[in-house]
């Protein structure tokens, strides 16, 4: 296990901003020390990347190229959003749809999809990499991702899903030591907009671990749209995270057919820091409005289940 340096943040405003932005100037200074040329950031709009590019971006000016990939992966509407938001900072945008879905085909196990999905994000990272003559990579890892991986509970993507070989010569994670909570304070004293700083965490390999077994399309377009119903009702409620999985296939009937259809689970949690989480007690008319909707708005679905397990003994995603 990893000796973590102190918490950045302790409690009282005044040293958490101080800290925050004593954290700013370091973390600049560390990205200035290391890159010496061109640099990649692997943007996904999330918190955690968000800040890195900002930091980079402060470190390094026009000599970073964020990258944007566009995995097919993404929520609904996710995709123009973050073009939108960065576009002042250069974003690139590299649309990857076939490639993910190809690379994953006829894959089920957990652990291979992940990797799968870090190689392709590498792989696409380095040719965009070569385009400008970069040969480093940021990433905004932070350390819960980097326990649960080296203690072998999951590769999450940009740590253990890494492939043993890179292009690149220098790998900067200015996050690594943070908590999630942390990483909110210093996008807060970056002033990134509320919708950045308070977002709700997404994983890197997105919708591919939120759906068992085969990653398709049809199963893609079904847990995306399913995610976003999730997502109008229980926001709201301030979860840590709540949102949709595709589990299998069961029996249904819908009208006066018999239907054998898509099992979707929806998941609502409350957490600190993602290492452990609650289930969330949502009322019971939103739950039932959350099954009718999801079940009348996509007609292959035929039903719906709440996951009450809390973390441990489950995760937060499904794989
Ligand atoms: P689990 O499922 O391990 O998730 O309880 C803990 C937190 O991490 C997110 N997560 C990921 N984030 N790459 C990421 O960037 C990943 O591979 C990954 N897997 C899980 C998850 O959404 C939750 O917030």
């Amino acid at each position: 296990m990893h000796n973590r340096k102190p918490k950045i943040l302790e409690p009282g405003l005044s040293t958490m901003v101080m800290n925050a932005e004593r954290f700013i100037q370091d973390a600049i200074a560390e990205i200035r020390r290391e890159v010496k040329g061109r640099a990649i950031i692997g943007l996904s709009g999330g918190v955690d990347s968000s800040v890195c590019a900002m930091l980079a971006y402060r470190a390094l000016g026009e000599r970073l190229v964020p990258v944007y990939v566009d995995s097919g992966l993404m929520r609904q509407f996710e995709s123009d959003r973050i073009e939108h938001l960065f576009k002042d900072i250069g974003l690139v945008r590299v649309n990857a749809h076939d490639r993910f879905l190809e690379a994953l085909k006829g894959v089920t196990d957990p652990e291979e999809k992940r990797k799968i999905v870090g190689e392709t994000f590498i792989r696409v990272f380095e040719e965009e990499a070569r385009k400008i003559g970069g040969d480093c990579l940021i990433q905004g890892t932070i350390y819960p991702d980097r326990i649960e991986s080296e203690g072998g509970i999951k590769s999450h993507h940009n740590v253990g899903g890494l492939p043993s070989r890179m292009e690149f010569k220098c790998l900067v994670e200015p996050l690594r030591d943070l908590y999630k909570d942390e990483v909110r304070e210093v996008a807060r004293a970056l002033d990134l907009p509320q919708e950045i700083s308070e977002r709700m965490p997404y994983p890197g390999p997105g919708l591919s671990v939120r759906i068992a077994g085969e990653v398709t399309k049809e199963k893609l377009d079904v847990v995306r749209k399913a995610n976003a119903i999730v997502e109008e009702e229980v926001m709201k409620f301030c979860p840590w995270q709540a949102f949709a999985a595709i589990l299998g296939k069961a029996t249904g009937v819908k009208g006066d057919n018999r239907v054998y259809g898509w099992v979707v689970a929806v998941r609502s949690v409350s957490s600190r820091d993602a290492m452990t989480a609650d289930v969330m007690e949502l009322p019971w008319d939103v739950l039932r409005r959350i099954s009718s909707r999801i079940t009348g708005e996509i007609p292959t679905v035929a039903r719906v289940v709440y996951d009450l397990t809390p973390k441990p003994p489950g995760t937060i995603e499904f794989e």
